[in-house]
């Protein structure tokens, strides 16, 4: 692996292989200093043309904690603000002899189109509406740890499907391992095509939530992205979450060893109530944590190579 853009990109080995080393990779959480000494010497640049808190946090501790020498940068305080092009400016930056970037872009295909400009690896940590990969894998990892193999297990993914990157991700993702997915959204967030999406891809498409929760051994809620927006995709926030919100009610509909996941950041009160944000059977949090051991796991296969994650 030189490059991480898309889910699509891994086969079901490689996605395996991460998941498992990153179960190595979470001891270092628990230990009083967290340090390895693999990425002695490497430079690694989280590069965010678009606001982040999770990623790229998680991305900055990973690579503190492996050793690598990392350096953050946002498009408003660099010379892209100035107008440079995006080209010019990753050359730039590739120039001074960094190890692999990071970045995140309002743009999908952004990370893709560097990865074409430029010698070292590219990491995409969430382009437009296209991929978040990262996500995806601390996703899966996250629900592997709390229901096991993934294989034959039902997710329901649920909410503001059209925009949103986590979904196209964790449906490859989730595909790759085996699961069943379910897609539930009102008809104005559900992407177009997707009759024949779900045809080619395996998955199944519902409208009603209250169908589906109760077949479901995990939910994953996701935000519904207003600053992407440009028209009414329903009339209220209320008549949304009554919609389609994971309530307190809804809560009660799930088996009970069902898991809830949100990628966040969430919209309490629009997608998720509090009752189902901050339930015991809520993964939330774990989602968190789990974020620096997978990309933790993910830089190491991308800038360690085989052999021994300690
Ligand atoms: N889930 C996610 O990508 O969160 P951030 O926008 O905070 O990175």
């Amino acid at each position: 692996m030189k490059h991480l853009l898309s889910i699509a990109d891994l086969s079901t080995e490689e996605i395996t292989s991460v998941l498992d080393t990153a179960v190595s990779m979470h001891e270092v959480q628990d230990r009083q200093v967290k340090k390895l000494p693999t990425l002695r010497g490497r430079t690694i640049i989280n590069f965010f043309f678009e606001d982040s808190t999770r990623t790229r946090a998680s991305f900055e501790i990973a690579g503190k904690w492996m050793s690598a020498d990392t350096i953050n940068l946002t498009g408003k305080g660099t010379s892209v603000s100035k107008g440079e092009s995006l080209r010019d400016t990753a050359m730039t930056i590739a120039a001074m002899g960094v190890d692999m970037m990071i970045i995140r872009h309002p743009a999908s295909g952004a990370p893709a189109q560097i990865a074409d400009w430029v010698d070292c690896s590219i990491v995409n940590a969430g382009d437009g509406t296209h991929e978040h990969p990262s996500q995806a894998l601390l996703d899966a990892y996250t629900m592997r740890r709390a229901l096991g193999d993934l294989e034959g297990r039902h997710v329901g993914i649920v909410g503001d499907l059209t925009h949103s990157r986590v979904l196209r991700s964790n449906l490859l993702c989730l595909r790759a391992l085996g699961a069943r997915v379910t897609l539930v959204a009102p008809p104005t967030l559900m992407p177009s095509g997707i009759a024949g999406w779900a045809a080619t891809d395996g998955f199944e498409v519902s409208y009603d939530l209250d169908e589906v929760l109760p077949q479901v051994d995990a939910v994953m809620m996701l935000r519904v992205q207003q600053e992407r927006m440009s028209g009414g995709y329903f009339p209220t926030a209320k008549e949304y979450a009554v919609g389609y919100g994971l309530s307190a009610r809804r809560l009660a509909l799930l088996p009970e060893h069902a898991v809830i996941c949100h990628p966040g950041p969430m919209n309490r009160g629009l997608e998720i109530s509090a009752d189902a944000a901050d339930a015991a059977r809520s993964l939330v949090l774990d989602q968190v944590s789990a974020g620096v051991a997978v990309r933790m796991s993910i830089l190491y296969h991308l800038l360690a190579g085989e052999g021994d994650a300690q």
